[in-house]
């Protein structure tokens, strides 16, 4: 099997690692030698570091997808514009392909699946999502059997290092933020990262081979951690909760909801307890139950392992003579149908509010009549006391279960009590027990 490999950066540097050190024990499993024929990289300096061999090494990635030789490409420079084409092109030349971009599976996906269907090649994608956990095998194979009903899971390493050092070093958000970066987690453009994209892009894949949808990244809510105080860390620890950017889909009869947002978990849940880069995904299916995966989410070897992992699919389907063996997307084609998408105002769940509020005799009465009106329970309440240098409280609380619209109607009749000083800070909570 000849393979073209396109960008030597951290994934790919990792990839070519895995490929030459590890290849007796891949040969062992294939019956079948891999040859990394040619790497494409703008960085020819770079190329030829990590791969030696001069005459491997091109700048010109087209050279590697017209390449008549090569049978398999591994694209691994990201994003939807050149890698796009590539991919496309490689398609079209009926080269299977190998990529870690989800970006492109997230906005292009149905387009970029049919066009392997037609060319009767295979595209595979596991590395796209949470690096070197197996979970897009987990949900499309392991998991086959069941009906998914949700997934939540930590899948970007960045924002996970970053709250994690936050909370347990008190590093500032860019401090914590510049070390991932240094190590090589994050996203070339870290904004992804940190306003929850990536992690957007991620359960957009997991929610169309989970639920049979077409992958829809547009309909996904995405809300970073960047806006997250310290402060709020810390008091939902107070109520026994951990602050983790989670990225949720959950399937309802006849509606999907793809979320991602900075949301309190109970701290007493394995999930609750994923710090560092590291990235679980919990997928709920109908006869399963809970299912947890950890592992690591990010970086070079363990993404280069998923990588790998499909590549020694691919070889393992062509030796017996298949194309794909398993739809790409899980389902198969007649069966993958859209689904309303809810938008955020009409999901549900239960709220961390934190409130700024001048003191005043009967502030809480007033407070609670607007819940109470709005038939909304509130199911833990905090009012700080007052100290001599600060003469307004700090109440922060949580609330019962209720539509995220009736929460916004809450939240804006409390803004405009005249005792309200700041904007209310909203974070969800997940019990993730159901
Ligand atoms: N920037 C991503 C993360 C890399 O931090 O998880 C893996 O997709």
């Amino acid at each position: 099997m000849k393979v073209g490999l396109i960008g030597i950066g951290t994934v790919g540097g990792g990839t070519y690692k895995v490929l030459t050190e590890n290849a007796k024990e891949i040969l062992k499993k294939t019956g079948i030698s891999i040859d990394i024929a040619r790497v494409a990289d703008k960085n020819l300096a770079l190329a030829k570091k990590v791969v030696g061999d001069e005459n491997k090494i091109t700048d010109d990635a087209f050279d590697i997808v017209n390449d008549k030789e090569i049978d398999l490409v591994i694209e691994l420079i990201g994003g939807t514009g050149i890698a796009k084409e590539l991919v496309e092109t490689a398609l079209a030349n009926k080269k299977h392909v190998v990529t870690a971009n989800k970006a492109l599976i997230a906005m292009h996906g149905e387009e970029l699946v049919e066009l392997a269907e037609k060319n009767k090649v295979i595209l595979a994608y596991e590395a796209s999502v949470a690096g070197g956990i197996p979970i897009i095998k987990a949900i499309r194979e392991g998991l086959a059997a069941n009906q998914i009903e949700w997934i939540a899971g930590i899948i970007n390493g960045t924002t996970n290092y970053i709250l994690s050092e936050m909370r347990e070093n008190n590093l500032t958000f860019d401090v914590a933020l510049k070390q991932a970066q240094e190590l090589g987690y994050a996203e070339a453009d870290p904004t992804f990262d940190v306003e929850g994209v990536d992690a957007a892009h991620k359960v957009t894949i997991m929610a169309s081979i989970a639920f049979g949808i077409p992958v829809n990244f547009e309909g996904a809510y995405v809300e970073g951690i960047s806006q997250l105080q310290q402060k709020d860390i810390a008091y939902a620890e107070e109520l026994g909760y951990r602050i983790k950017l989670l990225a949720i889909t959950k399937a309802h009869s006849d509606a999907v909801e793809i979320r991602v947002h900075p949301t309190l978990i109970p701290e007493k849940r394995l999930v609750a307890n994923v710090n560092g880069p590291m990235n679980a995904v919990l997928v709920k299916g109908n006869m399963v139950g809970p299912t947890l995966y950890y592992g690591a989410g990010a970086g070079a070897e363990p993404t280069a392992s998923a990588v790998v992992a499909d590549v020694i699919d691919i070889v393992r389907q062509c030796k017996h003579g298949h194309g794909a063996m398993i739809p790409t997307l899980g389902f198969t084609k007649e069966n993958i149908k859209k689904k309303k998408l809810l938008t955020i105002e009409e999901v549900e769940s239960e709220f961390y509010l934190r409130l700024s509020m001048k003191n005043k005799t009967g502030l809480l009465a007033n407070i609670t009549n607007i819940f109470a009106d709005k038939g909304v329970s509130i199911d833990a309440m905090v009012h700080k006391e007052i100290q001599d240098n600060n003469l307004d409280p700090d109440i922060f609380l949580v609330t019962s279960k209720v539509k995220e619209q009736t929460i916004n109607e809450i939240i804006s009749k409390i803004e405009s009590l005249p005792e309200n000083k700041d904007k209310i800070i909203k974070i969800r909570i997940e019990e993730l027990n159901k």
